[in-house]
């Protein structure tokens, strides 16, 4: 008897002192498994007289179902200890502020932004999106817009050159989206209706001028547009960007050796204080250059001017974006401040719709 209770004593020691499930099980195998201590003193039953039998039966039933009692209550315990050292790791301060997620903090600029802006309302009235490269020829940004070599307006451009090339050419970065004109043209089959934006340079920097600057170029090519259509596209733009209804527009001629009549057009507008108020007031402010296409360029272009005719304009981005979201300064677009951009920029999931509103 005393070594039955020797043994169990162990166990139940074993048992108490099993600090994890793992730990648990190879006691509950060392006891009750196949070779264990207990099923061993079970199988010794066998062999006894009916007398020992008698006593011993009970003694060892009762030891194993102790044990296995002990073990079952042990697992329980340390199932629950585990649950709350799970929960205890894992608190959460539901009252802690939330932090900013990278989504939160990041901001769109401004003129990318107004870029999409642009094309969500240009392409709303069926124009597409053409793209040209920022290094040009010559030909491209001049000659084929019908700026012959030595012709004066080649000096207002202010353009930055490359180093010459071997063959005596020498690239220089567009001072306008004008040549992308050519390229789609060139490309392509009449009938045209699609806008250009992009990255545009010229050496010039002031509170008005950076050396790189964005343009948008918008190109119409048809057999009967006219100057009635132009005008209808501009107003019917700046109305949906400045989300002012009805913009008034006034055209002035002017010279571009590309559109023949030319023309520069001023928005009205209410100046005071610094600051500037679109569609209202009597002050006019310019903001884009246009005219109907002239022949030469269609023709340069593989376009037959004796069929087709059409218009284009082109504006200044940085300008629009400006008057829009009354940012005084354009060198600060250039500057890359974090507190300029998270004053100025746009939530990543601002993007502008039609149904939504285009600077939502
Ligand atoms: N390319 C001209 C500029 O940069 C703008 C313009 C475009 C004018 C298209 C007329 C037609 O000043």
């Amino acid at each position: 008897m005393s070594d039955l209770k020797k043994l169990e004593d162990e166990i139940l020691a074993s048992v108490a002192a099993a600090e994890s499930e793992k730990a648990l099980e190879d006691v509950r195998v060392a006891a009750l498994g196949k070779k264990g201590t207990v099923s061993e003193q079970l199988k010794g039953l066998g062999k006894m007289s009916p007398e020992e039998r008698k006593e011993m039966g009970p003694a060892l039933n009762g030891l194993k179902d102790r044990v296995g009692e002990a073990i079952a209550q042990r697992k329980e315990a340390l199932h629950e200890a585990a649950l709350e050292a799970r929960l205890a790791s894992e608190e959460v301060d539901v009252t802690l502020p939330v932090r900013e997620s990278a989504l939160g903090a990041g901001r769109i600029h401004p003129i990318s932004q107004v870029f999409d802006e642009i094309t969500a309302i240009f392409g709303d009235m069926g124009f597409s999106v053409e793209e040209g490269p920022d290094i040009e020829t010559d030909y491209y940004n001049f000659e084929a817009l019908n700026f012959p070599e030595g012709h004066p307006a080649r000096e207002m451009h202010d353009t930055f050159y490359f180093h010459e090339k071997e063959d005596g050419s020498r690239p220089l970065l567009r001072t306008h989206t004008s040549p992308v004109q050519v390229r789609t043209m060139e490309k392509g089959k009449p009938p045209f209706r699609f806008i250009a934006p992009g990255r545009t340079f010229r050496c010039d920097s002031d509170q008005t001028h950076t050396p790189q600057f964005h343009q948008v170029e918008g190109l119409v090519i048809d057999e009967e547009t006219n100057l009635g259509h132009l005008k209808w596209t501009l107003e019917t733009f700046l109305g949906a960007f400045f989300e002012t209804g009805k913009v008034e527009l006034r055209f002035r001629p002017s010279f571009f050796p590309f559109t023949e009549p030319s023309m520069e057009v001023d928005v009205r507008c209410a100046r005071s204080g610094g600051e500037i108020r679109i569609g209202e007031g009597d002050d006019w402010l310019e903001i884009l250059g246009c005219g109907m296409v002239h022949p030469n360029v269609l023709s340069a272009s593989g376009i037959d001017p004796e069929r087709y005719q059409g218009f284009a304009f082109g504006m200044g981005i940085d300008r629009l974006a400006m008057l829009k979201y009354g940012i005084p300064d354009l060198r600060a677009f250039f500057e890359a401040d974090l507190r300029w951009l998270k004053h100025y920029g746009f939530a990543a999931l601002d993007v502008p719709t039609l149904d939504g509103g285009v600077s939502s």
